[in-house]
């Protein structure tokens, strides 16, 4: 491996997503059993300090951008002070924020103001009430009147996500794409995962080609080009005259394990080399046991090499991710 361009298979890894807490304010149907979990007890939670040496240290390895996510990342105590610390960090291009939107209106110019570059906010239906069926809490105004306060704080772009369930609602796809010819979001459909052992979702699935079609029927839908690598999964599309943007992430049936950019660090202080393989490397350990930074770099090292360019979740065998989702950060 080159150490210097961090080099696997032809792929940078430049790209860190940081799940800084397993709490989370929504029960999503796929993510949560409506009971919720067991959260991890404070003391196996990185501290900040941890996460900030690990981040530069990442940053050594040629780590560009960091995501914070969760859980939900907002419900995070001392979450602001965070992102401000993060921002200081030399070498760092970019910290970014994927929330579900509940403390966006609230926190928006804070983050702002701490130097998040760009959020992506996850919203699976426009209809109140259907809100609350997926996400177990009466919340949809709270989220959409924080999306607004993000445009406000011109955040640019804000990027929606939208999980697609057959029979919950697909009949609003449309809809999120219709959004884009008033408002400068980008729309994400994202094909359902069945991760953390929630298979059934396996039934609900809507591949993203079956999207596309229901969305060309509203009018001229062009593809754009990928810019650069640090550009994520979705394949770009616009819709004409739409001052937004479209992207489908075919996270079942697409491969795009060849060009993933990832590493992923749990809010337990685990380093993921893939969403889909539950190979992970204790990195909190040595880092408490007051082990130097060449061995945590060593560490970094390893899971830099771990990432096989084949692990998709269609992979033949069993199927791996017995992890929550929560836990991980998407
Ligand atoms: P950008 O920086 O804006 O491109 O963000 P992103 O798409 O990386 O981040 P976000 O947190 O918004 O993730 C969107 C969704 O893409 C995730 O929730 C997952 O559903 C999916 N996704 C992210 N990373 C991976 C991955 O490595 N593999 C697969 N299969 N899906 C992923
Ligand atoms: N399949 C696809 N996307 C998921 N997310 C959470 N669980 C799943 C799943 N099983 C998405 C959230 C959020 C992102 C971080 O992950 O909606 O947008
Ligand atoms: Fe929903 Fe995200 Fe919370 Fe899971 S972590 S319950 S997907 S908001």
């Amino acid at each position: 491996m080159n150490k210097e361009n961090h080099i696997n298979n032809n792929r940078k890894i430049n790209y860190l997503r940081l799940s800084i807490t397993d709490r989370c304010n929504l029960r999503c149907k796929y993510c949560m059993p409506e009971e919720g979990i067991d959260y991890l007890p404070h003391s196996e939670i990185l501290r900040y300090e941890e996460m900030i040496h690990i981040v530069r240290l990442s940053v050594k390895r040629g780590i560009r951008k960091v995501r914070l996510t969760g859980g939900e990342p907002l419900v995070r105590k001392g979450c602001i002070d965070f992102i401000k610390q993060l921002g200081k960090i030399e070498g760092l291009d970019e910290v970014t924020l994927t929330t579900n939107g509940v403390l966006l209106k609230k926190y928006a110019a804070d983050i702002k103001a701490g130097g998040v570059h760009r959020i992506n906010v996850s919203l699976d239906s426009l209809r109140p009430d259907r809100f609350f069926q997926i996400t177990g809490h009466d919340c949809f105004e709270q989220v959409w009147e924080g999306i607004q306060e993000a445009e406000r704080q011109t955040f640019s772009p804000i990027k929606i996500n939208v999980v697609a369930i057959r029979g919950v609602n697909d009949d609003e796809i449309a809809d999120f794409a219709r959004l884009t010819l008033e408002k400068p979001y980008h729309i994400r459909f994202i094909e359902v995962m069945p991760i953390g052992g929630q298979n059934s979702t396996l039934d609900n699935f809507i591949p993203v080609e079956e999207i596309h079609g229901i969305i060309q029927g509203l009018g001229d839908l062009k593809p754009i080009h990928r810019r650069n690598n640090l550009d994520g999964p979705a394949q770009r599309f616009v819709l004409e005259g739409g001052k937004g943007e479209i992207g489908m992430i075919g996270a079942m049936s697409s491969h795009f394990c060849d060009i993933c950019n990832r590493l992923r660090l749990t809010a337990e202080g685990h380093i993921r080399s893939c969403l889909f393989s539950d190979h992970e490397i204790d990195i909190k350990t040595p880092l408490r046991e007051g082990k130097g930074d060449d061995s945590l770099l060593e560490l970094l090292d390893r899971a830099i090499e771990k990432k096989d360019n084949s692990q998709g979740v269609l992979r033949p065998g069993p199927r791996k991710c017995v992890r929550q989702m929560s836990s991980i950060g998407g």
